[in-house]
């Protein structure tokens, strides 16, 4: 057995530390919250009605997927005006509405800020494409074709095919990064900047909390579009090009994206205590660099490790360590587990694994971020091909990866449509939601819903766990093993990410304490020292009793 020895700096305490750092923030994706007016959509009024359960639940800030007017080509994704509220959302009332609710109750607010691309009927682009001479003609990024009236280059759209649309009426071509109906905004432009950056503090003035940043890394392009390289696997020999046979580095992650991420972050901190956080999937050391020099960048980037890498012990110890090492001083790390993009935490891992995740999730360091329904254990939800409305999805018919599944309305109770709408809901629930429901769980001792529960309240009550130091003890084939620290208070951490049985042995004689919470109940309260026995699928936080390894530097 290798053992990795503990290190112990010496870290702030949870004073220091600000909301969004030892908070816990709740994605909700409003179609599919909760519907108040019956269309079977759910809206603003819907959110509200929800609050006092996510209070209960112990989060402390909701991010909301947006909810401004679009013709709904991505779902929302695809903005038209971005100070105002889709209908099928509600109102600005409802909006005020939900913001003070949300603050009542101690609670924060994130809005989901979509810079990088516009619906191609926002008023700036029906004017930018009206002429070739319109003032707002380079607020988007046209090209000519090539002589041959061919593409300027060979990038792809994230959702299939090229990235360039051809316009008859002007004769020149315009990026847009996915959809067609979402042309990529020129950030370059003084002016694009100057507009958005007017779109933020109208929110924020109104006392929104910050941003989630959508595809942050895209912003900003190569100024000379060169073309993209094929990745080193296709070499660009495939029949049918898809986006990732090329590796986007001329249209993604340039060097002068982080000139406008500086930017954002100096309008958000104008203001009181508030958060910038930036939707990126890049490697561990590229999304490092977001953090910016000096911290000056996304206040959290996200970091999708959980939510990208096979669920293998090893690789996931090997991507918190590499995560953990590459952070710039000063800076704070995040965790993210699911998302309406990806397949649902429970789909990929299964449900037993799906504990350890949370566990996982809700015990390292760094500000955790929930994605609605995984708390309840949803599932992703197959939704039959007549049925499927994700333009992702409908793209790449072959490819199976709409978004559909992990969208589908939260599930509430075993009533009508699981109590989200008394229509019929704009994707179908699966159909055990009269069994698998918030209702029947709230109820259950054993559920996964109590298992969240228990697991954020042991988070919230501990310094150690919310904000403390992290270091890695442990791991191999089956097990992830990591100690938290703040002043006295210690925990020991051991996930067994594999479904026999694993043994832990501890790495000396001062690794003894209490099982505070265990995917096994039973096992609460009981006392654990030398070699500590994991069922399979079983994950253990032990609060260790040995001042030894509290005050380590004390010793002689
Ligand atoms: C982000 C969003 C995704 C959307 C895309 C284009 O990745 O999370 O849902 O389709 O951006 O805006």
């Amino acid at each position: 057995m290798e053992h990795t020895t503990a290190i112990f700096p010496t870290v702030p305490t949870s004073a220091q530390h600000k909301w969004w750092q030892h908070g816990i923030i709740y994605q909700v994706y409003p179609r599919s919250f909760q519907d108040s007016n019956n269309d079977g959509v759910g809206d603003l009024k819907g959110i509200v009605t929800r609050l006092d359960y996510l209070q209960w639940l112990g989060i402390d800030c909701l991010w909301l997927s947006p909810v401004f007017a679009s013709p709904m080509a991505d779902f929302g994704y695809d903005i038209s005006d971005y100070r105002g509220i889709h209908p099928l959302f509600g109102n600005m009332d409802d909006f005020d509405e939900l913001l003070n609710e949300v603050h009542r109750r101690g609670m924060k607010l994130l809005l989901d800020l979509v810079p990088n691309h516009t619906s191609d009927q926002h008023p700036w682009f029906l004017e930018s494409r009206s002429s070739r001479d319109n003032p707002k003609r380079d607020w988007y990024i046209w090209h000519d074709g090539k002589e041959d009236r061919s593409v300027p280059n060979n990038w792809l759209s994230v959702f299939g095919g090229p990235a360039w649309e051809w316009d008859v009426h002007t004769g020149q071509y315009y990026y847009h990064a996915f959809l067609k109906e979402q042309p990529d905004l020129n950030w370059r432009h003084p002016e694009v900047q100057r507009a958005m950056l007017d779109v933020m503090r109208f929110w924020l003035e109104k006392g929104v909390d910050g941003f989630r940043v959508d595809v942050m890394w895209h912003m900003i392009k190569d100024s000379q579009l060169r073309d993209n390289p094929p990745a080193p696997n296709t070499a660009g020999n495939t029949a049918n090009p898809l986006y990732d046979d090329f590796l986007p580095v001329y249209s993604t992650d340039q060097p002068e994206v982080h000139q406008i991420v500086r930017m954002m972050r100096e309008l958000t901190d104008a203001f009181d205590d508030r958060v910038l956080i930036g939707e990126i999937y890049l490697p561990i050391p590229k999304l490092v660099t977001y953090y910016g020099e000096g911290n000056s960048g996304a206040h959290l980037p996200f970091n999708f490790q959980l939510l990208t890498l096979p669920w293998n012990a090893r690789e996931i110890a090997g991507a918190i360590d590499a995560y953990e090492g590459a952070l710039p001083a000063e800076s704070w790390p995040n965790w993210v587990l699911g998302n309406h993009d990806k397949p649902r935490i429970a789909s990929r891992v299964g449900l037993s694994q799906a504990r350890i995740a949370a566990m996982l999730l809700l015990t390292l360091r760094g500000t955790p971020t929930i994605y609605y329904g995984d708390e309840i254990g949803m599932t992703d939800v197959p939704i039959p091909v007549d049925e499927m409305v994700d333009p992702q999805g409908l793209h790449m018919p072959d490819l199976n990866i709409s978004r559909d599944p992990s969208r589908t309305p939260m599930q509430w109770g075993p009533g009508i449509n699981a109590g989200f709408s008394a229509r019929k809901p704009w994707l179908r629930l699966p159909y055990n939601a009269a069994r698998v429901n918030v209702e029947k769980q709230k109820g259950d001792l054993h559920s996964m819903l109590s298992f969240y529960r228990r697991l954020i309240d042991i988070r919230r009550r501990s310094a150690a766990l919310s904000v403390g130091s992290y270091s890695p003890v442990y791991s191999d084939g089956q097990l992830i093993s990591y100690l938290r620290q703040e002043h006295e208070e210690t925990f020991l951490i051991i996930l067994n990410l594999s479904h026999r049985p694993a043994y832990f042995r501890t790495p000396s004689a001062a690794y003894k304490g209490i099982i505070k919470l265990s995917t096994e109940e039973e096992r609460i309260g009981m006392h654990v020292a030398g070699v500590i026995t994991l069922a399979g699928d079983e994950g253990i936080i032990v609060q260790i009793d040995d001042q030894e390894l509290t005050y380590p530097h004390h010793e002689g």
